[in-house]
């Protein structure tokens, strides 16, 4: 408690930092601070060790504080902070991108990279865009998301998402967006272990706005291959292939939003393996760098690429770019973390729990409350009943109950609960994270 107190004291007060995506007063009144960590654990100022279930915030994949990780910053940081990123580059850059790309399923070959995963979105629309106009079809302008799509933060990202919250205080968005319905239907899915069977149908939506809009007016579908943000949403069987063959027929570019499917959360590099879908465009972020440096990145199809390759060599071909592009710290931290997934077969690893992991989760059906759980590789919603006066306050209470009770680190949106641990976690981590949460759940009931 001394310590609580000292940390206050060092930081002066709790005023000036505003924090992301956080009730601020709520939090101010009792705040959850996080001190230290290393593997599957955090550690309060006070030296509680506190069990992540959230591998960060999605992003540390291979465990906290990892030793080679830290060892390649901090050489990095002596060796080279920085070089222009504009006209000029460093050797990691190249080396992490072909990196990449060598995980990358088919010909998606061209990495570009920012620094998180709302910038890697709105890179990829613009490249789409772009992509269109070099090729003189620049009337292809329309993008298409989905209902309860969440693409981070950018307005490019809000505008193709599909969270009310998150668009409705800021204006017009971008025009010409259109969305596709939200594949989850709990009368048809709940309890479902991975990819349900019902919804492929739901794909066809996408052939009713091609139809609406006309297909020479669009220029791309952006679709999370697993919803994340909003609990935990796999794709049901044969969507996403569906998706794919109608873009296809149409020339429209299809873009998958892997910010959380990548690097191993569904025990494979992308998830576009896992469904054997290749997308044109492929946004990733967090787990590049197992969450150390922020990083995101666009991979593009060769061709894609290639078709931006003409005019004069010493003109630009896509004017987009951040000063931070390719940072070598960041690029240091994902050629580790990357070292990390292969040494330690963490996406193997991530494939091999599963069944496990599932079961753990599944585990809670029938307590009180539970309307729904999905699962896909190490990730598991859990969808809680409202109480009757507030939407999210039985959802904020299990967070809160998680991190001061249990020890525990999980996620809500809402009265949705999210479990997705490290992919280090063992079993009996697995079995300790929802005896923790079955006991939470009790507790909020
Ligand atoms: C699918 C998806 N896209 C984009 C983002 C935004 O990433 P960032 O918060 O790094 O901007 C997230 C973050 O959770 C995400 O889950």
């Amino acid at each position: 408690m001394t310590e609580i107190i000292d940390f206050a004291r060092q930081t002066n007060d709790l005023d000036a930092f505003w924090l992301p995506f956080t009730p601020n007063r709520a939090f101010k009144r009792a705040p959850r601070l996080i001190a230290r960590a290393k593997g599957m654990h955090y550690f309060t100022p006070d030296g509680r060790a506190v069990l992540d279930g959230l591998a960060g915030l999605w992003c540390t994949n291979a465990g906290h504080n990892r030793d080679p990780i830290v060892a390649a910053i901090s050489r990095q940081a002596e060796e080279l902070d920085y070089a222009a990123a504009f006209h000029f580059s460093h050797p990691k850059a190249f080396e992490l991108a072909s990196r990449v790309a060598a995980l990358a399923p088919g010909d998606l070959n061209r990495v570009f990279f920012c620094n998180s995963g709302s910038e890697a979105v709105d890179t990829a629309l613009k490249i789409a865009l772009a992509y269109h106009n070099v090729r003189g079809e620049g009337g292809r302008t329309r993008l298409i998301g989905r209902e309860r799509g969440y693409h981070g933060v950018g307005f490019g990202g809000i505008s193709v998402g599909g969270i009310v919250n998150n668009r409705k205080t800021f204006g017009t968005l971008l025009t010409g967006v259109d969305h596709l319905p939200a594949t989850y239907s709990r009368e048809h899915q709940a309890f479902t272990k991975g990819e349900p069977e019902w919804g492929g149908h739901l794909a066809d939506e996408l052939e009713r706005i091609v139809a609406l809009h006309g297909p020479s007016t669009i220029a791309a579908v952006i679709v999370e291959p697993m919803a994340g943000s909003t609990g935990v949403l796999p794709p049901p069987k044969n969507y996403l292939q569906k998706l794919r063959a109608i873009c296809d027929r149409h020339g429209i570019l299809l873009i998958f939003d892997e910010v959380i499917t990548g690097f191993g959360r569904l025990g494979h590099a992308f998830a576009a393996e896992r469904y054997g879908v290749t997308p044109d465009l492929l946004c990733f972020a967090k787990g590049i760098t197992s969450g150390a440096v922020p990083m995101g990145g666009v991979i593009a199809r060769e061709g894609l690429y290639d078709a931006f390759m003409r005019g004069p060599e010493h003109v630009i071909e896509l004017f987009h770019g951040y000063t931070y592009s390719a940072h070598p710290l960041a690029c240091a931290a994902g050629i580790a973390a990357l070292d990390l997934y292969r040494d330690e077969n963490l996406f193997e690893r991530a494939r091999a729990l599963e069944p496990r992991y599932a079961d753990a989760a599944m585990a809670l059906e029938g307590l009180p409350g539970v309307l729904d759980i999905r699962t896909a590789g190490l990730s598991a919603g859990i969808d809680l009943a409202a109480r009757a006066d507030g939407p999210g306050e039985r959802g904020y209470e299990a967070m809160e109950r998680a991190f001061q009770d249990e020890d525990l680190v999980i996620r809500i949106t809402g009265d949705t609960l999210a479990i997705a641990p490290p992919l280090i976690v063992s079993e009996a981590q697995i079995g300790e994270i929802f005896d923790k949460v079955a006991r939470v759940i009790k507790a909020v009931m």
